[in-house]
């Protein structure tokens, strides 16, 4: 069976057509090019592969484009002109945020998401707005304080206790 979903995509109408119960991160990558979205483990489990949907970080291999139909996706090339995710980029590269690089897109959208819906530099809000993304270079430390250092440059408060934010990754059902 196909059909035609219609979404938007980094901001531009599109539309696919193909098994409705595909992947969002395989059309993503396969059918767009946005590979910046990067196929870990297929099951939810790593966060490589996180972009936002209606302004949510969501695991796009946990996703079939069905759910996408009508929706808003975001992916790590999305944001590139995001001012707020410049000045997130910026503190990844300065902080040495970033080894090998496979979770850093993952990283960021979870991070945008955060940082979007109101997080500070609290430790233990970041920490637990990013546990759905996994890194296996980082240690996580210089991960935090980047994300920590780009909220302090925001002039956001800190936030702690109830005041968190919700953990940035919503599963689709
Ligand atoms: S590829 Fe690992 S969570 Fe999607
Ligand atoms: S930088 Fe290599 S997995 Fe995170």
């Amino acid at each position: 069976m196909s059909r035609t979903v219609r979404f938007r995509l980094n901001g531009l109408s599109v539309e696919s057509t193909g098994p409705p119960m595909r992947c969002l991160l395989h059309v993503l990558r396969e059918d767009f090019g946005f590979t910046g979205t990067k196929y870990g483990c297929g099951e939810g489990e790593c966060g490589a592969c996180t972009v936002l949907l209606d302004g949510d970080a969501v695991t796009a291999c946990l996703v079939p484009v069905a759910q996408v139909e009508g929706r808003d996706v975001v992916t790590v090339e999305g944001l590139a002109g995001d001012p707020e995710c410049r000045e997130l980029r910026r503190a990844f590269l300065e902080e040495g945020a970033a080894q090998c690089g496979i979770c850093t897109p993952g990283m960021l959208v979870a991070a945008a998401a955060y940082l979007g819906g109101g997080g500070g530099n609290d430790e233990s809000a970041i920490r637990e707005a990013l546990a759905g993304n996994l890194c296996r270079c980082t240690g996580y430390v210089r991960i935090v304080e980047a994300v920590a250092r780009a909220a302090a440059d925001e002039g956001r408060p800190e936030r702690s206790g109830t005041e968190r934010p919700a953990s940035g990754h919503r599963r689709e059902s």
